[in-house]
């Protein structure tokens, strides 16, 4: 039997995503990934159970050499050798890592993200999302991407790791530059782009890494310099990849969902009502966009044993597997009518924050700032009104707006 194909760069799936989404999902449990030497898993069940599945890893260099078990075409765009400020980048990116690395080095950063820590970062964020709107009241509109999400998220990200305010800017260019590595249609032009920001992004964190040798602070760089791990300190190369993930993963994530869910709310005026009545707490309202329109659309695994079988297809060692989160959240055997935006549902079983080892570090924080953004335009905009002049992010893999203005009235 042939399998159905799923083409992130088609047409219909820029116009219909969730649409190509439900026809594929009912065609077939599992697909293949077009361009790619890939499978993508489309149903709940199978992207719940792979996120778990310890036979699949994000990484395959613990268990087997590159040229033995895999198609060269199956490896990801950065291990190509006209990427080599990537790879070393991956090399420690917590993302991209496994056991017993990725234990070692995700429990030395957990230690950032305790539910203390990320609580006290309400205040801070509510000051943040205040003055982005006041700055744009004058005005009458407020680009939700850019004058409120983005400061917000990237403001909070850099204070706790301690980027200075005049470096944002430049952490927000070259984390889009870096992230383009990850779209599964980019083009060589942007690959090397993606490769040169990492050099650059590199310099930068050396340069806060001497900052901080020099002279200490209350900051989670300087919590990374002073950590040990089995009686070792981390290395700059360590250091390094880790405050880069935590830059990009910190905000391009959380940005894309926010515009997702205010423009949700905004084709929705019944649930927005509902919401501002007090009728649905906002934490619910938070899992729901998720679920809806998450920003992430997919994640890949190595299938690192033989005997792998999903969807009723054995899947050899050394293969690829995707995990579609966007296909998952809207799957009818999971959710009753799932294509409906209901923010009461407040459903946490979405898997729009992964699953398993490697479950986003971030979340209690992402929802954090979503909920205090939400919050304070509910407060703000008895109606939430959309402007002329909303740009889709282009792209597969971060779902979201570059631009969503909203009416300030
Ligand atoms: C709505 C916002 C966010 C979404 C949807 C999201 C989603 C995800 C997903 C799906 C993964 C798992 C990837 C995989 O299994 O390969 C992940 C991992 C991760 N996320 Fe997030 N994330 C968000 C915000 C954040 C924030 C604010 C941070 C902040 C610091 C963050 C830091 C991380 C880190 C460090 C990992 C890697 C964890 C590991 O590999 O052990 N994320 N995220």
């Amino acid at each position: 039997m042939t399998r159905p194909t799923f083409d992130p760069a088609a047409p219909e799936v820029a116009a219909d995503l969730y649409g190509t989404y439900a026809r594929l999902r009912e065609a077939t449990p599992i697909a293949h990934l077009a361009g790619e030497a890939c499978w993508m898993l489309t149903r709940h069940a199978d992207v719940h159970a792979a996120w778990r599945d310890r036979r699949l890893g994000s990484d395959f260099s613990h268990r087997f050499a590159a040229d033995e078990f895999t198609r060269p075409e199956a490896l990801e765009p950065w291990r190509d050798p006209r990427y080599p400020h990537f790879a070393a980048y991956a090399r420690w990116d917590l993302l991209a890592m496994e056991p017993p690395d990725h234990t070692k080095l995700r429990r030395l950063v957990s230690l950032a993200f305790t539910p203390r820590t990320v609580e006290a970062l309400r205040a801070p964020a509510r000051a943040l999302v205040d003055a982005a709107v006041a700055r744009a009241a004058a005005r009458g509109q407020l680009d939700v991407v850019q004058e409120l999400a983005e400061p917000l998220s990237l403001g909070i990200i850099c204070t706790l790791i301690g980027v200075p305010t005049e470096r944002h800017a430049e952490v927000l260019r070259l984390s889009h530059a870096v992230v383009q590595m990850y779209e599964p249609a980019a083009t060589d032009g942007q690959r090397a782009e993606a490769d040169a920001a990492v050099r650059e992004f590199s310099v930068l964190v050396a340069e806060l890494i001497a900052a901080r040798r020099a002279a200490p602070q209350d900051d989670l760089l300087t919590g990374l310099l002073d950590a040990m791990v089995d009686a070792e300190r981390l290395t700059d190369a360590q250091i390094t990849s880790t405050v880069m993930v935590l830059l990009m993963a910190g905000h391009e994530a959380s940005v894309n969902a926010a515009a997702n869910g205010i423009a949700a709310f905004a084709a929705h005026p019944a649930e927005w009502e509902a919401l501002r009545a007090g009728a649905v707490p906002v934490d619910a309202a938070i899992e729901e966009i998720l679920r809806w329109d998450p920003p992430l659309q997919l994640f890949r695994r190595w299938v690192l044993e033989e005997g792998v079988t999903y969807g009723g297809v054995e899947i050899p060692r050394g293969e690829r597997i995707g995990l579609c989160i966007g296909s998952a959240n809207r799957d009818p055997r999971r959710y009753d009518a799932p294509e409906v935006f209901r923010i009461a549902r407040g459903e946490p079983s979405h898997l729009s924050f992964g699953g398993g080892i490697h479950f986003c570090l971030g979340a209690p924080l992402a929802r954090l700032e979503l909920a205090v953004l939400v919050a304070a335009l509910a407060e703000r905009l008895p109606t939430l009104v959309t402007l002329p002049g909303a740009v889709r992010r282009a792209g597969f893999q971060f779902r979201g707006y570059t631009s969503l203005p909203v009416a300030l009235p």
